[in-house]
């Protein structure tokens, strides 16, 4: 490693000295993403010029996300996620799946398994009767049925609640399903439409929401990861598409392709799905792309 005298050390050699110091590490893509990462960062702090206080103050807001992290809380992910990058990354990568269904982000409360449903059940442990129909199929990109693909279904309820945040109220696994798709690829079962919800705010992250006067807002949305052999699993959401928030997000996860159409179940469909006549009915259609070459998404 490079060495440099503190009297000839200037903010610009410095930068290239950090860069020069990660010159042996053997991995060549670690040593790209620190070279990027030391030469944006410098960039940032050349760009505010922050006071020490400032600095201070910012390492203490990271201290406190770290700090608010457990095995079910991930206050690192909902910065990322309010900051707009975990919708970034997930557009990024959606450039390497042309003609498959839009990603959007996992979100926090993804912690539990679903419980394993047969396809026409109902994922509403309170039966209410104001029911919603999701009817769907899991597809490839050359438009071919993918069946005894899985998919993992959560939501919350009509209040805005995860099972997991109302552990005495709603029976866990409430609002969630693991369900198989048929032999022609297609899945559907009973639900109840989901309300919108605001985004944990009871740690640094809502002090930063707060501060920017930021509403912690969520559209009403049911979330999916969808599964089949050979095929790179698809993570994503659709949003209810009356639903107030669609258009600021508190997480910028919503994409156009992704809000819904619900329509009004007929006779027939009330016959076949077990609903009744006039009940909301939303069509999901999921779109798997093939693995990246070389990549581990296979399974
Ligand atoms: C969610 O949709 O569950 C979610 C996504 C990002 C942050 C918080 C919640
Ligand atoms: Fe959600």
């Amino acid at each position: 490693m490079t060495t440099t005298q503190i009297g000839a050390l200037d903010a610009h050699t410095l930068t290239e000295d950090v860069i020069r110091s990660f010159d042996d590490t053997p991995d060549a893509r670690t040593r790209s993403i620190l070279t990027a990462l030391v030469r944006h960062l410098h960039a940032f702090v050349h760009d505010i010029e922050p006071t020490l206080a400032e600095w201070e103050t910012a390492i203490e807001f990271l201290t406190a996300v770290g700090q608010k992290c457990d095995s079910v809380r991930q206050e690192f992910v909902l910065l990322s996620d309010v900051l707009g990058v975990s919708m970034l990354v997930e557009t990024i990568n959606d450039q390497h799946a042309p003609g498959a269904t839009d990603s959007t982000v996992l979100g926090p409360f993804h912690m539990t398994e679903s419980p394993t449903r047969q396809l026409g059940d109902t994922i509403d442990e309170f039966g209410s009767p104001d029911e919603l129909l999701v009817t769907g199929t899991v597809r490839n990109t050359g438009g071919s049925p993918l069946p005894h693909a899985t998919v993992d279904v959560w939501q919350c309820n009509e209040e805005g609640f995860y099972d997991v945040q109302q552990p005495d109220v709603q029976p866990a696994g409430n609002g969630r399903g693991l369900f198989t798709t048929d032999e022609q690829g297609r899945f559907w079962f009973r639900t109840v439409t989901p309300s919108h919800y605001p985004i944990p705010t009871d740690g640094p992250v809502g002090t930063l929401l707060e501060a920017t006067r930021r509403h912690p807002y969520r559209p009403a949305h049911i979330h999916f990861i969808a599964r089949a052999d050979q095929h790179r699993p698809l993570t994503t959401h659709i949003f209810v598409p009356d639903s107030p928030y669609l258009d600021s997000d508190a997480v910028f996860a919503v994409k156009r392709s992704l809000i819904g159409e619900f329509g009004t179940g007929d006779a027939e469909q009330a016959a076949q799905f077990g609903v009744k006549i006039g009940s909301p009915v939303a069509a999901v259609d999921l779109v798997l792309a093939p693995p990246r070459s070389g990549s581990a998404d296979v399974h």
